[in-house]
């Protein structure tokens, strides 16, 4: 297992004289230029304690008078001592050393190394692009919802950004284009069995689709586990053989689908077994795209086709059939291509991936299992062989310069190398003493980063990276303010890195956005971990590993994420050096199987390229700290989910939201927010820039209840109604707030708004008149048209209610008719209470009037009778024109007609204005 076990055992019992001579030589640690053969590497430990031994027995024998007892006795002595050393200060290197062995070396050799010209995309004619939409989705029809081959093809789809539409096979189809432009560009049979079963006129229908706009189509055969011998496939001139198991697969390199893949040469391992189909080809539209061997006899000699193009020469459609699942990691590199050629390279992926290595604890490490000048040498050999096959590559290595230093004398022989070497790496900023930073003030923060930006001065570590990292990735996501506060001043940090965002779990998920000017990128984890630092005691075996590498998660996360940061530890470059291995393994495998172009940029350009791919990935969406144990070990300990609004009234505006805010604040269980200086009672987070500000301005706006669970904090923010953003912003952070919906006649809410508007000196509404703002056209000057927009957009209710409803159950939002609050508001206030499961209950007969002058009700104000919602409702102003109300009834009639289909289906009476707008 270890060549050198016994070679270092034999050491532990050397003769005094030699052991001695080691001891001395070797105490302060081996130069650099010293040999680098590995019994080298462990000396100074295992001789520590010989040293001892050595100066003590002589000490002792060399006593004229001593005699052989107290030899003895001094012996024993001695020896206790040394095993009480042992134990506490090196037992766990020591053992460590016992076993060290030779580093594992990347074995990987590509069987098929020939300069296979790149593969050119396919190009549509010009005639044929432009029939298609331009961003053209995936059509996948599934068996059920929840099928594994249908979650594998999502996964996929979903990892690499390509939008899909999953269907599950009924009936009829869904429509397949919108306004003569095709809405999909590829289209997936989970079971291609059911495609040849659909009924005549939708499979007409399928197919005509696929041969007008240029569509091909991807089928898995599904597992039987019957065999049959050349089963004919209804209505092709093609036959299968079932239930086959297949070893030694290898790709026909002249196939034209192959884009991203690469022939690599035969695979032998982690073939999945048995139930495959493979195919008998008897037309020429038929093409072999992988192939493999059965040891069944009768089939034995043969090369049996696994997956097949059809050109299409036969029914004018083009298709792949794979004859097993994704199972196989071969298999979801051919089915990004297979999407990519039947699209016709109009849903491909880009074959550009960054990746880059972050050392990320260069100097933290608990004595013995750091780095000793061998492995720094090692590193750097390493470096150069992968900048070979990867343009760029250096090795990004961060820094906590409290532990510079820190091991045994070889391990700080390691560090120091390091630094002698500091400019053949990129260097970044960790925290002095890799605290956490969410248990830090923002006074703190700078002070421990000011530390650490001292001792890169002194020790010439460049400080112009612009990227940092916190350890735990604590203070990244979830957003500590302090930090990126701290990180701009101190070290201008612009580009930082985290696991953890939106969650750790699943990985293919993990994306990027950009918080006060500091881009967060996502991480990824390769496998490696602190504490696993030799090869066999890797969890699993050393097969986990290489499983990984080969075909399995690390290389998947670098075919499917265009941007790879992986986090690494110091620990596993010292000892096993996993992290070489690793790399260099995965790097080789990737280029063998894989035509992709892989580089390594500094980080702050790695961002601005992230961003520039993802521009849509920019704005975060904060979520819900409280739903994710990670999240919330590294959640200040002061902040409480308790301090987040438990419903919301979210408008839209002029359709009495004031009064339902006032009539809800006076219930003894409820809390409002407190007042914004800028947008008064409303707190307008999830709508407008305020989002940018992040969560911890948010929460400040809402009190910590004493009695946490029996508080009903609460906000109104009536502009939420309408906003595309919102109702995925609040379904994030707020998973199961309730929701308040208002709604009174769209027209005369339009009206109100005009005139609110008015009252609070809008230029604009000042200078038109309400019929020049309702009809204004695209031709009017842009502030009117904006105007026009915010007074009819919100009106049309059904179509909010429903962007809603695709976030939220119907179960957790409520529609309150506003004339009906109006003119019996404790009604509504009984009824509420009851929705949102409220205790006490609170009486609103006694705390509520009516206020004539005013025209509805008012809270009971025992010290200032007069006040009744504040002047700036319940205002004046002349009637609408009937003209004015007849367009408006007319442009609102869809609207409301999808609204009261929308009332009826979730169960709601038709409000009586609702029918008279419809008759
Ligand atoms: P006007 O200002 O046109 O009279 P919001 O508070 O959502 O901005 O809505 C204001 C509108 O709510 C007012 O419009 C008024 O008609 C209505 N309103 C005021 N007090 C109300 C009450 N007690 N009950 C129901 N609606 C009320």
């Amino acid at each position: 297992m270890h060549e050198n076990m016994e070679s270092e055992q034999s050491l532990l019992v050397p003769s005094a004289v030699d052991s001695y001579a080691w001891g001395e030589s070797n105490w302060e640690g081996p130069h650099p230029s010293h040999s680098t053969s590995q019994s080298s590497r462990n000396l100074p430990l295992i001789c520590r304690p010989w040293r001892l031994w050595h100066r003590a027995t002589l000490c002792f024998a060399g006593s004229r008078k001593a005699s052989w007892r107290r030899y003895i006795l001094g012996a024993a002595i001695v020896i206790i001592v040394v095993v009480i050393y042992s134990v506490s200060e090196s037992s766990h290197r020591s053992l460590m050393s016992l076993v060290r062995g030779r580093p594992p070396e990347s074995l990987f050799r590509c069987n098929n190394l020939a300069n296979a010209s790149l593969p050119r995309l396919r190009v549509p004619p010009k005639t044929i692009e432009n029939r298609l939409r331009e961003d053209p989705k995936v059509l996948l029809f599934t068996e059920t919802r929840y099928s594994k081959t249908g979650k594998d093809i999502t996964n996929i789809l979903v990892a690499n950004r390509i939008k899909y539409k999953m269907e599950v096979l009924g009936k009829s189809l869904p429509g397949l284009t919108n306004l003569s432009r095709g809405k999909y560009g590829t289209i997936i049979f989970e079971n291609f069995e059911r495609y040849l079963q659909i009924d005549p006129w939708n499979r007409e229908l399928l197919d005509k689709y696929m041969r007008d706009y240029n569509v091909g189509m991807i089928g898995f055969m599904p597992s039987h586990e019957d065999t049959q011998v050349g089963a004919k496939l209804r209505g092709f001139p093609l036959y299968v053989h079932t239930n086959m198991a297949l070893e030694n697969i290898s790709l026909n390199s002249e196939n034209p689908v192959l884009q991203l893949t690469r022939a690599g040469g035969t695979i032998t391992d982690n073939v999945p077994g048995s139930e495959w189909t493979v195919f008998s080809l008897d037309d020429p539209t038929y093409v072999p795209l992988e192939w493999g061997y059965s040891s069944v006899p009768h089939f034995s000699e043969e090369k049996l086709v696994s997956i097949i193009l059809d050109k299409g020469d036969f029914d004018g459609i083009s298709r792949v059939l794979f004859g097993n699942s994704l199972e196989f990691w071969l298999h979801r590199l051919l089915f990004l291509d297979a999407v990519s050629y039947l699209s016709m390279g109009r849903i491909s992926v880009s074959l550009d991936r960054y990746v880059l290595v972050d050392i990320d604890d260069i100097f933290v490490a608990k004595k013995g299992i750091r780095m000793t000048a061998d492995d720094v040498m090692a590193l750097l050999e390493s470096q150069n062989r992968l900048q070979e096959m990867v343009p760029g590559w250096k090795f990004n290595l961060g820094f906590s310069g409290k532990y510079y230093k820190n091991g045994y004398p070889e391990e700080n022989v390691g560090d120091m190398t390091l630094l002698e070497h500091v400019n053949d790496f990129w260097w970044f900023g960790h925290m002095w003493g890799h605290t956490q930073p969410h248990l830090l003030t923002q006074t703190d923060l700078e002070e421990q980063m000011e530390l650490n930006k001292q001792f890169a001065i002194s020790h010439n570590i460049p400080t112009d990276s612009g990227y940092g990292v916190a350890p735990h990735h604590s203070g990244v996501y979830p957003v500590h303010e302090p930090l990126y506060d701290a990180w701009k001043k101190v070290w201008n940090v612009r580009v930082t890195s985290s696991e953890e965002y939106p969650h750790l779990y699943p990985a293919r998920l993990r994306r990027g956005f950009i918080h006060r000017n500091i881009m967060v990128l996502p991480r990824q984890t390769c496998g490696l971990f602190t504490h696993t630092v030799f090869i066999d005691k890797y969890p699993g075996g050393r097969e986990v590993l290489d499983a990984s590498i080969h075909g399995g998660e690390l290389f998947q996360t670098i075919v499917f994420s265009p941007v790879s940061i992986f986090m690494t530890h110091l620990s596993n470059y010292g000892n096993d050096r996993l992290a070489l291995y690793t790399f260099e393994s995965i790097i080789k495998f990737v280029k063998c199987w894989t035509n992709l172009n892989l580089r390594t940029v500094p980080p702050l350009q790695l961002g601005e390229k992230y961003f520039h791919l993802f521009p849509e990935e920019r704005d975060p969406i904060w979520g819900y700290p409280c739903a994710d144990r990670r999240h919330l070990e590294i959640w200040a300990k002061e902040k409480t989910c308790e301090q987040l609004p438990k419903f919301l009234v979210i408008g839209p505006q002029k359709t009495g939201t004031t009064a339902l805010y006032t009539f809800l604040a006076m219930h003894p269980a409820i809390v409002a927010n407190y007042p914004s200086p800028e947008t008064f009672e409303e707190v307008q987070f999830f709508n407008g820039k305020n989002y940018y500000k992040g969560i911890d301005w948010y929460m400040k706006f809402f009190p910590v209840p004493a009695n946490s669970s029996s508080k009903f904090l609460f906000e109104k923010s009536a502009t939420y109604f309408e906003g595309e953003t919102v109702p995925q912003r609040v379904r994030a952070l707020l998973p199961s707030v309730k929701l308040v919906i208002t709604i009174i006649p769209p027209s005369k809410r339009a009206y109100s708004w005009y005139h609110h508007m008015r009252a609070h000196n809008d230029l604009t509404a000042l200078q038109y008149n309400f019929h020049e703002v309702i009809t204004a056209t695209e031709k009017m000057p842009r502030q009117l048209r904006t105007l026009r927009n915010k007074c009819l957009i919100p009106g049309m209710y059904a179509k909010h209610i429903e962007r809603w409803l695709d976030y939220f159950p119907a179960s957790q939002l409520t529609i309150i008719d506003g004339e009906e609050l109006r003119n019996d508001p404790v009604y509504i206030m009984n009824d509420l209470q009851k929705f949102l499961n409220i205790e006490p209950f609170y009486n609103y007969t006694e705390h509520l009037r009516y206020d004539k002058r005013k025209g509805f009700f008012c809270q009971v104000i025992e010290e200032d009778k007069t006040k009744c919602l504040g002047r700036g409702k319940g205002r004046v102003y002349a009637p609408m024109n009937e003209s004015d109300a007849k367009l408006l009834k007319e442009y609102y009639q869809p609207y409301n007609i999808a609204l009261e289909k929308l009332l009826t289906r979730l169960d709601y009476p038709v409000p009586g204005w609702l029918e008279d707008e419809l008759q």
